[in-house]
């Protein structure tokens, strides 16, 4: 039987990348998704017209994350088109490195604001309509085991993101909604092909490092997310799964 019959999920930044991998996995197995975006559109709608024609239900839903207003709509949204809300991804996020020196206040909020600010808005904002066996899964990143230098702003926001994990695991767990994080290692994207990093000497230099030898996939998150999302995890929360073959 499928993981999530019956289930409804929320997946944010689903337009590309490993957003869109999660939104198809999730709704291989079952669910019904909100297929969030900012600016791609046509991506979002891509996702939706494969889900719909392998048989499945989805919806493409435009917000930022980091407004309180679109969050609440998004949780809403769900709950208007399918009739509950029991998954929420949490995968919206920007990434930008730069060295200490180039730190400046814009650098430092876009990545906070998306990255963490949204996450709490739409965890808030969804939390409202999740009941028992609800499940949150934070995407967060493995850059909070390996620090790589020049991303002190990038890597502190994703050791926020695996900080709030524990804690929202701890606040959420008498509802029995379980939060969770998965942090990949590097993974090929529309976002790690523009920022420059795939074909760079940083990826060369992360794939020597991985025991696996590789670059990673989207789908290869999707089904840790995959995993975390279906009642297979019921016992975990407040952890972390490290997604990028074997890198430490
Ligand atoms: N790729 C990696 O190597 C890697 C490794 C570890 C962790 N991660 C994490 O995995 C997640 C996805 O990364 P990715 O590489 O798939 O990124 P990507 O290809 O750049 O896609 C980013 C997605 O996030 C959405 N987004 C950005 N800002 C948003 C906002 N304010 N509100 C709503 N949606 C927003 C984008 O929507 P639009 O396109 O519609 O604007 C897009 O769908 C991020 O949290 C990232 O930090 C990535």
């Amino acid at each position: 039987m499928s993981k999530l019959a019956g289930k409804v999920a929320l997946v944010t930044g689903a337009s590309k990348g490993i957003g869109a991998a999660i939104a198809r996995a999730l709704a291989a197995e079952g669910a019904a998704i909100v297929v969030n975006y900012a600016s791609s559109q046509a991506g979002a709608d891509a996702v939706v017209a494969d889900i719909v024609k392998a048989g499945g239900k989805a919806v493409a839903v435009r917000g930022d994350v980091s407004r309180a207003a679109d969050a609440k709509a998004l949780a809403e949204a769900a709950v208007e088109h399918f009739g509950r809300l029991d998954v929420l991804v949490n995968n919206s996020g920007v990434y930008e490195f730069g060295a200490l020196e180039e730190i400046t206040e814009e650098h430092y909020h876009r990545q906070f604001n998306t990255n963490v600010l949204g996450l709490l808005l739409v965890t808030q904002a969804a939390a409202k309509h999740m009941g028992e066996g609800g499940s949150i899964v934070n995407v967060s990143s493995l850059v909070t085991r390996i620090v790589p230098a020049a991303s002190a702003v990038y890597t502190g926001t994703k050791g926020a993101v695996d900080a709030i994990t524990g804690v929202l695991s701890q606040e959420l767990g008498p509802r029995r909604i379980r939060v969770n994080a998965v942090n990949p290692g590097i993974v090929e994207t529309e976002g790690t092909h523009s920022a420059g990093f795939i074909g760079s000497e940083f990826e060369a230099d992360i794939v020597a490092k991985t025991p696996l030898g590789r670059t990673g996939q989207p789908q290869d998150i999707a089904s840790v997310v995959t995993f975390l999302a279906s009642d297979e995890s019921r016992w975990l929360t407040g952890e972390r799964l490290y997604a990028g073959g074997g890198l430490r």
